[in-house]
């Protein structure tokens, strides 16, 4: 992969974004030190003080937009098995895609997709993770890999683990497989959840994931629902 490194960045969503329309090829990544407007999901800003890891992947899927969600699935797994092997962390996937470690967030993962006519252009999945620094812990607790280790991890090396799990997994490509990985790995199914999104809620029980990587929730008046996107709480 070809890697464009930068001190400081605003996001590097944005360099990513430049990057991807001027015609990088596939798996072309970005990384920064730090973020001066680090973006998260649902508008929220992501604290990106020294000692993270910031990074976004330009990624060029052979696959049509509606199935492009389950990217999100499989990075989510590649930085699981990379905190395990990097950082002895058993970290676990809540829906749709962050990285938690008992209850407190130590990834997350934005992606944006753009679309040519009926085709992905390219997908950029940015990817936050809490290694070396403090993370603030504003509405929903967070903790980064020092904090519950006591040592500081080399982050160069987790990028290299991370893209070449990520870069295999890509070229070996199996739904099937991501899907009963996700499933074996989260914390969200057979838990009571409320969903929220920019809409509206819903709340029930986490039952499955579909194949396009939407939850399936189980509504009080026993009908389901499957959601693709939004903020998940685990109510029970
Ligand atoms: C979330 O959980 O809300 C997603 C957080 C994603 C943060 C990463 S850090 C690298 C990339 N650049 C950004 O501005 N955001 C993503």
């Amino acid at each position: 992969a070809l890697i464009h490194y930068y001190p400081e960045l605003d996001s590097t969503m944005n360099r990513a974004t430049e990057l991807a329309r001027a015609g990088c090829p596939s798996h072309t990544v970005v990384v920064a030190d730090r973020q001066l407007q680090g973006r998260g999901r649902m508008q929220r800003q992501w604290d990106s003080g020294e000692g993270g890891l910031y990074f976004s992947i330009v990624v060029r899927p052979a696959l049509p937009p509606r199935e492009c969600p389950i990217i999100n699935l499989a990075v989510a797994l590649d930085l699981v098995a990379t905190l395990a092997r990097c950082c002895g962390i058993t970290a676990r996937v809540k829906w749709p895609n962050d990285l938690l470690v008992d209850g407190r967030k130590i990834a997350g993962i934005l992606s944006q997709m753009e679309i040519e006519g009926d085709q992905v252009a390219f997908v950029n999945v940015g990817i936050g993770l809490n290694l070396n620094n403090e993370p603030e812990v504003a509405d929903k607790p967070a903790v980064s890999a020092l904090q519950l280790t006591g040592e500081k991890v080399n982050r160069a090396q987790v990028l290299a683990d991370f893209l070449q799990r990520f870069e295999t997994r890509m070229a070996t490509f199996s739904r099937r497989e991501v899907l009963r990985q996700w499933r074996e790995r989260t914390v969200t199914l057979g838990r009571q959840v409320t969903i929220t999104t920019l809409r509206d809620d819903c709340e029930g029980l986490a039952v499955d994931i579909d194949d396009e990587g939407g939850l399936i929730v189980e509504l009080a008046d026993g009908s389901r629902r499957t959601v693709f996107y939004g903020d998940c709480f685990h109510t029970l």
